[in-house]
């Protein structure tokens, strides 16, 4: 028997997903039995560097949703709208789905995976987080046993890229990588999307879901991107033994704290290695312990073996029980889970603050951190610039309420200049 898939979307990942269909041999036994029927794109006069038979695209998506020869629709258009509109109409007409779509999935996963549950059909995202790795599977199956502590991750390359050579390069500024990643193709033209965190906050969002066992507000996550961290912080940072990464974090600390905000990593931790647009994810777990998967993050062969994998295991499922959902592979989830507000987290911060060269500055700090009970891990006086002192603070871990206060009287200080940065450590 053959399954007849419809791809929406034939740009990168669509193209990389039609190559290794067309080309089955050596791969999984189950893709010789897959067939692409229709192919959705915007413009039908693209050359797209592959070899499919010109009569099956169309600029008619609803078509291919409402094929009733079509098994499994593939979305890789992306972007919200028409996605989400054409995923649930996919869903009504009985198909399966893959999608490599986090922001439709972070924003919309409620109606489609309840659409889905009612109509007993599969929705895959495994190429949604982290690209060609296998951290979607892993939550949902390999680790089901665990009791699940932390997801911690490095999931958006862009960002990676942009503080790796920052790291490497003291002398490039944010804005000039920035361009340079632009130019590579690694970066957008509007880089918000990735710089200030929210493509990792869509991704961080559903990886908590699936840790976790509820579903996320957006809203309730904390955001910070990367464009405040400076060349000097990552060399002061380096000094004291620490690489800065654009973490998203989800872990249960009385209660779930799920955030994404450059963080200082300890140089000997295994996610302080991980340069360029690498991504890694590590997973705490009980009785696991810690588990790391690294990898591609994006691209077309990466993302597409994501896809294909998620194709391979819904005909694997409808072969075998076609009327009886796989629930390994379903989504179980019905309610939203109470997210700690980042007020009431811990943490330990780095702090720099610029201070007049007046004696007794030191002091001054020190008496505030103390009144607020910040207390301090080192705090080191570096060179003086154009009359001010720079002043590195690395707190112990302290309550984020307790700091913003005592920073908020320390801002009131004569002796102060201004407090340039303040990120927050790796637990
Ligand atoms: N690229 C990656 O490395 C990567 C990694 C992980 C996840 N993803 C996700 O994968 C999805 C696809 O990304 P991509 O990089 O492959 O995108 P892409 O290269 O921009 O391709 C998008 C495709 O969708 C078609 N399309 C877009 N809007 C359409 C519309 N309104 N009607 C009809 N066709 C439309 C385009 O048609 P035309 O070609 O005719 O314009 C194009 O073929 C996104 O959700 C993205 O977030 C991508």
């Amino acid at each position: 028997m053959s399954y007849k898939v419809g791809i929406l979307g034939m740009g990168t990942v669509g193209t990389g997903v039609a190559k290794i269909l067309l080309d089955p041999v050596g791969r999984h036994a189950i893709l010789q039995s897959v067939e692409i029927k229709r192919v959705g794109v915007r413009s039908l006069n693209k050359d797209r560097g592959i070899i499919l038979d010109p009569s099956i695209f169309t600029d008619d998506l609803e078509a291919v949703v409402t094929d009733p020869n079509i098994d499994v629709v593939i979305e890789l258009i992306g972007g919200i709208e028409p996605a989400r509109s054409l995923i649930l109409q996919a869903i009504a007409q009985g198909k399966h789905i893959v999608t490599a779509n986090k922001a439709v999935l972070a924003r919309y996963g409620d109606e489609i995976f309840t659409a889905a549950t009612a109509k007993g059909v599969y929705v895959m995202l495994e190429a949604a987080v982290g690209g060609g790795i296998p951290i979607i599977q892993t939550l949902k199956q390999a680790l089901g046993a665990n009791k699940i502590t932390a997801v911690t991750g490095i999931i958006n390359g862009t960002t990676n890229y942009i503080l790796s050579r920052m790291s490497a390069n003291p002398h490039e500024s944010f804005a000039e990588i920035l361009a340079d990643a632009q130019a590579l193709g690694y970066a957008e033209a509007d880089p918000t999307a990735d710089v200030d965190g929210y493509d990792a906050t869509d991704k961080i969002a559903i990886l908590a879901s699936l840790a976790f066992g509820d579903r996320i507000k957006l809203e309730q996550i904390y955001r910070e991107g990367i464009r405040h961290v400076t060349s000097t912080d990552v060399a002061r940072a380096a000094e004291l033994g620490y690489v800065i990464k654009l973490l998203a974090i989800a872990r249960n600390h009385e209660g779930l704290e799920i955030r994404v905000h450059p963080t200082l990593v300890p140089k000997d931790h295994p996610l302080a290695s991980i340069n360029g647009v690498t991504n890694a994810i590590t997973v705490a777990g009980d009785p696991i312990g810690e588990v790391v998967l690294s990898g591609a993050g994006a691209g077309m062969g990466a993302t597409a073996s994501a896809v294909v994998a998620d194709l391979i295991n819904i005909v694997a499922a409808i072969q075998v029980q076609p009327q009886r959902p796989n629930q390994l592979m379903g989504c179980s989830h019905h309610h939203y889970a109470t997210v700690k507000p980042i007020t009431v987290s811990t943490s330990q911060y780095y702090l720099r603050l610029l201070a007049y060269d007046h004696a007794g500055v030191i002091g001054d700090l020190g008496n505030c951190f103390g009144k607020y009970e910040v207390n301090l891990e080192t705090i080191l006086q570096k060179h003086h610039h154009q009359g001010l002192a720079e002043i590195i603070v690395v707190t112990k871990v302290v309550s984020e309420l307790n700091l913003q206060t005592a920073l908020t009287e320390i801002r009131s200080l004569a002796a102060l200049h201004s407090i340039p940065t303040v990120l927050r450590l790796l637990a």
